[in-house]
């Protein structure tokens, strides 16, 4: 029995892809298929994984049917966080996804679901992105208070739905955490966060998130051990298409 995660398929079976750099580079094609041979691989029924958000380019569940079904045949049990281009999920209507495709796929949002004595945590989180202002050499001298404004309060709600989800798992008796954030824990300005203080809060054993893809954006934020904390990056391109392990 082991714990992977991978994040970012950005899958389109019913969509159109709309990312230029998903259209252009050779790490995106055929990625569904590099996943799929990797994931038969390595993984047996016994196993879970962990979709790290960003799943499909549908905007409506009408238009994803065919990406959560291929994400349904992979092997093992499927958890979903959802991540900022998942439109196709309201976070009010997760009850509906649940019963819908239960038991196969699971839709973690303000809950939490059992992997052996730990616990999965988790939400999609927020990370300031800019736009930032920058000098002739390309430092930092500004960004947009507006959007930092907006984003502060987005950061705000999602750190109420971690809390949610860590609070739940706690009053079931678990102790032993990883949590699972789709966005970065930390922007590229900051060294630690509110989502990183939670993390140390809670004592989770890892964070585990994704989003940041392309080879320009792999060290936005934490890589590696942190306070006692294991920060890893599971972006489909930077996994190269093979899920990270988390744990045995
Ligand atoms: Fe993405
Ligand atoms: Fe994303």
């Amino acid at each position: 029995m082991a714990l992977y995660a991978i994040g970012d398929l950005h899958l389109h079976f019913q969509s159109e892809v709309r990312s230029k750099s998903q259209r252009r580079e050779r790490i995106w094609k055929k990625h569904e298929e590099k996943l799929r041979k990797a994931c038969l691989s390595m993984m047996t029924e016994d196993d879970t994984l962990v979709l790290v958000g960003d799943h499909s380019w549908g905007k409506k569940l009408e238009e994803c049917e065919q990406d959560l079904e291929y994400i349904k045949a992979l092997p093992g049990r499927k958890i979903l966080i959802r991540g900022n281009h998942d439109q196709f999920w309201d976070v009010k209507k997760t009850g509906r996804l649940n019963e819908k495709y239960q038991p196969e796929l699971s839709f973690l949002q303000d809950s939490f679901e059992a992997y052996g004595d730990h616990a999965i945590v988790g939400t999609k989180g927020f990370t300031f992105e800019g736009p930032f202002y920058l000098d002739g050499r390309g430092r930092i001298i500004g960004w947009d208070e507006e959007n930092e404004e907006h984003a502060e309060r987005l950061v705000e709600r999602e750190l109420q739905r971690l809390r949610a989800s860590f609070e739940l798992a706690k009053a079931a008796g678990y102790r032993r955490y990883i949590m699972f954030l789709h966005y970065p824990p930390t922007n590229i300005l900051q060294r630690q966060s509110a989502f990183t203080d939670m993390a140390e809060e809670y004592g989770a054993e890892k964070v585990i998130y994704a989003h940041s893809h392309g080879e320009m954006r792999f060290h936005d934020s934490i890589l590696g051990e942190m306070n006692g904390i294991e920060y890893q990056l599971v972006s489909g391109d930077y996994l190269r298409w093979t899920p990270a392990k988390i744990l045995e």
